[in-house]
């Protein structure tokens, strides 16, 4: 059962968005809000599980930050609405209270951090993580180094926009390298935050990037996608601009995603894409979720009956969110090296971690990394009291 669970409905347009905390660790939650038609508390309350989990997961005694519980919010309103804006500036009015004692929030899908900053900061509330940087012996320098992360740059791309896709495409280097996959190809669903950045890290890995799906569909080159020019055409909606395609790019429809092969597949848009119905589409090999919840417990098992593994979201995803703290709480140092070194360690550790107890207990990997995050959710409940 959660903490807490809210059900708001905007007095202007009826439409209604959503707050489920599902756990308090030293009176806090973290986790981020998204927007699209169609959300549900039910869809909301298992993104704040999952909160939970990747929370937990990366907990490690020696650093600054010890972990927080886990909470999500939801707007049942496309991002494409024309007051998408308006509905998000009066949900964030109504949880200002809890967002200042409980909840830290920030970006998900369908939701831009500059917006939601902005909102915030029209509503009276000088950030989105207040209940995170009140335990801060000097809220202002953490606040400052927030602030200074989210300056930085890398060829174009903000660092908040990066360090998520970093990690996912460092998860599934290391997933790839367990597996034994020789010069793996990579297909991503999503193109914003998290499907740019994955397909950025793993094209400059070396990995063949054959097909990114976006809003409007599918590009797909079977010998590599140009991502870096792909990823500055992009709109605010994570779009890519067609005009720019080459002669040897194909444009296919978005319900084709699963049709371009290829051996690793980074769901990185909507929650539950793969479905009991579309499992055996799935050519891949390798999943690694940058999306929340992109499988449904039914696709999950019968992918793993198939022998492909599938790296839990919050293992693969996990970034963004350490980012956020790991910055705050002075792990890190504002700057991309510092990020991307702790991520890859943290993440390629955790990868092995996963591997190594699904292997030794027969669990699919999902099942080992649970057993992981509530290890260490233990241990820190225990540290903190
Ligand atoms: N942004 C974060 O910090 C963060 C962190 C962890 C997990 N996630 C998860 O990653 C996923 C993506 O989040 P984001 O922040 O990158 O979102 P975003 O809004 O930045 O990008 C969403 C992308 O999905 C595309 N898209 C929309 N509808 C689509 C469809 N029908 N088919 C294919 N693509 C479609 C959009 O065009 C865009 O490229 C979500 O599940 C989110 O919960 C996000």
């Amino acid at each position: 059962m959660s903490f807490m669970e809210v059900t708001w409905i905007d007095e202007v347009t009826g439409k209604q968005g959503f707050l489920v905390i599902d756990r308090l660790v030293r009176g806090a939650a973290s986790g981020g809000l998204r927007m699209r038609a169609g959300c549900t508390l039910s869809e909301v309350r298992d993104l704040a599980r999952g909160m939970t989990l990747k929370e937990a997961v990366v907990y490690s005694p020696g650093d600054n930050y010890v972990p927080f519980g886990g909470g999500k919010g939801g707007i049942d309103c496309s991002p494409y609405d024309p007051d998408a804006r308006g509905v998000m500036k009066r949900y964030v009015a109504a949880m200002r209270p809890l967002i200042e004692q409980y909840w830290s929030t920030g970006e998900d899908f369908g939701v831009r951090q500059d917006v939601l900053d902005e909102v915030a900061a029209e509503v009276g509330l000088r950030s989105t993580i207040e209940a995170a940087l009140a335990l801060l012996p000097d809220p202002e320098a953490g606040f400052a180094r927030i602030k200074a992360a989210f300056a930085v740059e890398v060829d174009g791309v903000g660092l908040g926009d990066l360090a998520g896709g970093y990690g996912v495409a460092e998860t599934a280097l290391a997933a790839a390298a367990r597996l034994g996959l020789q010069s793996p190809t990579a297909f991503v669903q999503g193109f914003g935050s998290m499907g740019g950045a994955t397909a950025r890290y793993l094209a400059r890995a070396g990995v063949r990037v054959v097909g990114i799906c976006d809003a409007h569909g599918v590009v797909a080159c079977p010998y590599g996608l140009d991502v870096e020019r792909l990823l500055l055409t992009r709109d605010a909606f994570g779009c890519m601009d067609r005009s720019q395609l080459r002669d040897c790019d194909v444009e296919l429809p978005v319900s084709s995603w699963l049709s371009v092969p290829a051996d690793i597949l980074v769901p990185a848009a909507m929650s539950y894409v793969i479905t009991a119905e579309n499992a055996a589409d799935v050519r891949a090999s390798l999943v690694v979720e940058a999306a929340n919840v992109p499988t449904t417990p039914e696709a999950e098992a019968a992918l793993y009956a198939r022998g492909v593994t599938v790296v839990p979201d919050f293992v693969a995803n996990v970034a963004t969110n350490a980012w956020w703290w790991w910055t705050m709480f002075d792990d890190i140092t504002a700057d991309a090296s510092s990020a991307f070194g702790k991520i890859s360690v943290t993440l390629r550790g955790l990868v092995d971690e996963m591997m190594d107890r699904a292997l030794a207990t027969g669990l699919p990997p999902r099942q080992a990394a649970t057993e992981i995050s509530r290890a260490k959710l233990s241990d820190l409940l225990v540290a903190v009291g």
